[in-house]
Order: C-alpha cells, then sequence, then structure tokens
C-alpha cells in the first residue's frame, strides 16, 4: 500500500515520515513514497450551454452541452497527497491562494479523498499558459487537470467515465474537458449518469475558435453564482425546453460538417443564454457595446461567405467559431477592430494528459 487510504481504513503515508529529517534511510523512503502526478487540461468553449443546475451541489446541470476543446490553451495542475500536511495548500500561477480559491479546491479535494479513499491533505500547483481574465474560462481546465492528477497522484486507475463525473463536482464545464475533441455532457438525476464523453476526435472537422478578447477585467458575476440565479428568469424555462432540439440539431451539424446550420444553432444557443442572464433577477448583463459590435462583424462576414459564426461565455469576449481555411481572415478582420484587444487562436483540441508522475 503506497500511501495512506483509510484502512477498511482510510489511507494515509507511512508513519515513518515523521523520522525522515534524522534519518537519511527514512529521507529516501519518503521520497520514493512521495505520490504526485501533474496533468494538463485544454479549456473548452461550448456551442451548446450549460447554464443553471437542476442540483447545485452536485452540479447536474438543467440540460446536456455540447463543447469543443481549445488546443493550445492549457493548464497544468500538480497534485501531491503529503501526509505531512494539516490543510490543503494551493499555489496559482506562482502565488499562494487562500480565501474563495482555496476553499474550492479544498473542497473539490474532500470529494476526492471520499472516493479515493484517503485522509491525506494535498500541495496543489497550479498553471494557465493564457492571460487570467481573458474571456477563457480556467475553471474546466482546472479542475479537469487537477481530477485526473488527484487520481493518478493517489495510485488509482479510474475509466474516463468517472472521471467526468468527479471533474464535474469541482466545476460543471470540467467534466467537458476530460475528454477528447467534440464532447457532450449529459443531464441526469443522478452523480454517476450525468457524464461526459468524446461525440467526435478533434479531427473530424477543423473547427478553430478564434476569440477576440475585448474587455480583460473581471466577470461581473461568477459561474456558480449565475447557474443558482438562472431560475429567477421568467425565459429558462423555455430556453431549457428547447435545448435537447438544439443540442441534437448542433450534433447533426458538426456531423454533417454543415456550417451554415451549425452557426445558426450556436448563435441562437448564446443568445438564449444571455437573455436569460439579462432577465435574472437581479439581472447580470455580460455582453458590452464592443461584444455587440463583434456579434453584428461575425454577421457580416457570414453573410459575405466566411464560415464564422459567434458565441459568448459569461464574459464580454466574443468566441469566433470559424473553419480552419478562414480562420486567418476572421483573425485579421478582428484584429482590424478598435474593440479588440487581442485575438486568441484555438484549433480542437484533445483530452486531459498526464505529462508527470513519481
Ligand atoms: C457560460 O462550469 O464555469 O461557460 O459549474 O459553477 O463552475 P460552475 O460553472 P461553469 O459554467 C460555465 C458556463 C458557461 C457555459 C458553458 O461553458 O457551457
Amino acid at each position: 500500500m503506497p500511501f495512506t487510504r483509510k484502512t477498511t481504513a482510510a489511507r494515509q503515508l507511512p508513519i515513518a515520515r515523521k523520522f525522515s529529517i534524522i534519518s537519511p534511510f527514512l529521507l529516501t523512503t519518503e521520497l520514493n513514497s512521495v505520490h504526485q502526478a501533474t496533468a494538463r487540461a485544454h479549456p473548452n468553449i461550448a456551442f451548446i450551454k450549460y447554464w443553471g443546475n437542476r442540483d447545485s451541489h452536485l452540479r447536474l446541470p438543467a440540460s446536456s452541452s455540447i463543447s469543443m476543446n481549445l488546443d493550445g490553451l492549457f493548464t497544468e495542475t500538480t497534485v501531491q497527497w503529503s501526509a505531512r500536511q494539516t490543510s490543503d495548500t494551493f499555489v496559482l500561477n506562482g502565488a499562494a491562494q487562500f480565501g474563495a480559491p482555496l476553499t474550492r479546491v479544498s473542497a473539490h479535494m474532500d470529494h476526492l479523498r471520499q472516493r479515493l479513499n484517503i485522509i491525506d491533505k494535498a500541495h496543489v500547483e497550479s498553471a494557465n499558459n493564457f492571460p487570467t481574465g481573458a474571456g477563457v474560462a480556467s475553471s474546466a481546465a482546472a479542475f479537469a487537470a487537477l481530477t485526473v492528477a488527484a487520481v493518478v497522484a493517489a495510485g488509482d486507475q479510474l475509466d474516463e467515465r468517472e472521471l467526468t463525473t468527479l471533474a464535474r463536482l469541482g466545476s460543471g464545464s470540467a467534466a467537458r474537458s476530460v475528454p477528447a475533441g467534440y464532447v457532450e455532457w449529459h443531464t441526469a438525476k443522478t452523480h454517476e449518469e450525468s457524464y461526459a464523453e468524446t461525440i467526435f476526435a478533434p479531427d473530424y472537422w477543423d473547427l478553430v475558435d478564434v476569440v477576440a478578447i475585448v474587455n480583460t477585467t473581471h466577470k461581473a458575476r461568477g459561474s456558480t453564482e449565475g447557474h443558482s440565479a438562472a431560475d429567477t428568469s421568467d425565459l429558462q424555462p423555455a430556453r431549457i425546453a428547447g435545448a435537447a432540439g438544439r443540442l441534437a440539431a448542433c450534433k447533426t451539424a458538426i456531423r454533417d460538417r454543415d456550417f451554415d446550420a451549425f452557426a445558426q444553432v450556436v448563435e441562437h444557443d448564446s443568445n438564449l443564454m444571455h437573455a436569460v442572464m439579462m432577465t435574472s433577477r437581479p439581472p447580470v448583463f455580460y455582453w458590452q457595446p464592443a461584444s455587440l459590435a463583434l456579434m453584428q462583424r461575425v454577421r457580416d462576414l457570414r453573410a459575405d461567405g466566411v464560415r464564422v459564426c459567434y458565441t459568448l461565455d459569461a464574459g464580454p469576449n466574443v468566441h469566433c467559431i470559424c473553419v480552419r481555411d478562414d480562420a486567418a481572415e476572421v483573425k485579421a478582420a478582428l484584429d482590424g477592430m478598435s474593440e479588440v484587444i487581442e485575438t486568441l487562436t484555438a484549433p480542437a483540441g484533445g483530452g486531459v494528459q498526464i505529462i508527470a508522475r513519481r
């Protein structure tokens, strides 16, 4: 038994550790028993959105969603289980975290400790290769990488489906960052049934997300709070009633590589989610004048034959989804707009990868 599980029993690192400071032999023993793994996960952009939960504690979504992982952008997270720590610690982009970010990570470690039958605390270090506040949701990549690194560091092997359900407990959209490519996350009444799976491999269709960054300040209201407010909108029941139809249309459009059908349903689904946000009580407006200017520009480009459509998450930045052959033209058009601070370009990406373990 490499380290500390609850014995029928909780897992804990060997007691020998406590003598490691005075004994070189035991120090070696300790180093050998370090259980650490590093995972890399991509953020994802939803084509059919997740907004609102039927169970917010378990993050069981009100409707199913579809997304694409964003290659080139990633979070790398190292988890080290340690019997010596009396509480979890969390370092993000080189800075020790306290308060709400640490509490959220630690609450997720509690879920993982329970599933893995571990009592040890963990040291977590995470870094994004994309700017925080770039309008690319980081919690999806963060909780996908954290979940997989923690499980592998514990020496456990869980199947992908279960990993997606565990990642979901940390952040709903993280379920979609575990599998590769184009992913569907299923709404369901139970924890086990609300999982995510690849519906098409990354190379099935060469879509690219050109993210137009118009604002780098923090969200008006975080997603978790927004999900709980969704039901206060009179429009949410109508949005949910039509969600399965939009999901089916989106899946068919991807299957057929039918960009026109894809653009119609993706823009419509984004508009519906933002209508719910704007009509929640209290309301939240993520769109800014710059967002509207970009949405109009994207529609004008499409009218001119460029295969591009827009979608926005819980922020003002505009994700312009296009086919690879049109990506350079889309990027040039967006870079030429005074509202755009910068653009990031990401094709469809793979799933979580383990990049180190010891
Ligand atoms: C607008 O997954 O960030 O990006 O479960 O509270 O962490 P939590 O919410 P989160 O919500 C994502 C909302 C969205 C739409 C989407 O990605 O489907």
